[in-house]
């Protein structure tokens, strides 16, 4: 009986000891897990993270990793309710601990905010493929004195001067507006939590045309925080 599990036992050993010697150095490879994860969210995000359908897909690429990993979670509990996302979170799907590597992996991706210039040598599908990556949200119309005055006292200490976001705070800046104004509407209707007590009041306090003119100026500080 021993002798014969003797050679299992040093099979299993010496499997566990090769897949070891396997995964180590895929750990330092985390980019391309990261990348393989997203696979199948691109068919909505887009290959870039970019997102579509302006903004029915929200641009997730640059997006802060903590705030999505938490945004996936919620998602995975229907503490956020987000019927197209429901079959990729559950928990066969995406663990958490491929939750945070995806959501590094696409917090990681750069998407330049200006037409690229291109070389003489570049072919069609070289020139196809990166302005595919260019992400310019359409300026909103609105006060933009008016917004930035608002933004600054009322959100940016959460979301940022620049609204570039800071861990489990979003970015909104480069984020499509109609996914920005929707969010603020399923906020206002009490279908998504904001913040737990502080930031419901901060969005309630606001009338529409606010909202708007914070939009005006968001879109606006696209380009100044790409100059940057
Ligand atoms: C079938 C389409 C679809 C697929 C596939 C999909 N998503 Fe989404 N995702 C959405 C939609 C739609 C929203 C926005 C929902 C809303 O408006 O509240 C969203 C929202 C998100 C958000 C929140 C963004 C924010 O700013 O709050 C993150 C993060 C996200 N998705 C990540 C992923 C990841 C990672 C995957 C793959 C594991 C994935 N999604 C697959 C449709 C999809
Ligand atoms: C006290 C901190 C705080 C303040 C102040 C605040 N927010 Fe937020 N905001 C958050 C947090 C946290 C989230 C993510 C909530 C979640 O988990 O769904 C969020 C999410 C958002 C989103 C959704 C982003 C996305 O990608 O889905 C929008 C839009 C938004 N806030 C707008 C505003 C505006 C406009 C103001 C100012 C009037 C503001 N917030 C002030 C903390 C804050």
């Amino acid at each position: 009986m021993i002798a014969k599990l003797l050679p299992s036992l040093r099979t299993s050993l010496l499997l566990a000891a090769g897949l070891g010697a396997l995964l180590s150095p895929l750990a330092g490879h985390a980019d391309e897990r990261g990348k393989e994860i997203y696979g199948p969210c691109a068919a909505c995000h887009g290959e870039f993270g970019q997102g579509g359908k302006k903004g029915e897909y929200p641009r997730i690429a640059g997006q802060q990793a903590k705030y999505m990993e938490s945004q996936l979670k919620a998602f995975q509990k229907r503490i956020r309710v987000n019927i197209p996302m429901v079959p990729y979170t559950e928990e066969r799907e995406l663990s958490h601990e491929d939750m945070k590597i995806v959501s590094e992996y696409v917090a990681g991706i750069e998407l330049p905010t200006a037409i690229p210039t291109f070389k003489d040598t570049d072919d069609a599908l070289t020139r196809l493929q990166a302005m595919e990556k260019v992400m310019i949200v359409p300026r909103e119309p609105g006060d933009v004195e008016a917004g930035k005055a608002i933004y600054q006292k009322q959100c940016a200490a959460c979301h940022g001067k620049t609204a570039k976001g800071r861990g489990m705070f979003p970015r909104l800046v480069g984020q499509y507006s109609q996914y920005l104004k929707r969010q603020v509407d399923l906020y206002l209707k009490g279908d998504r939590p904001h913040d737990e007590e502080t930031t419901q009041g901060v969005l309630n306090t606001l009338k529409p045309e606010e909202i708007q003119n914070i939009m005006a100026y968001v879109t606006a500080l696209q380009e100044e925080v790409n100059k940057q």
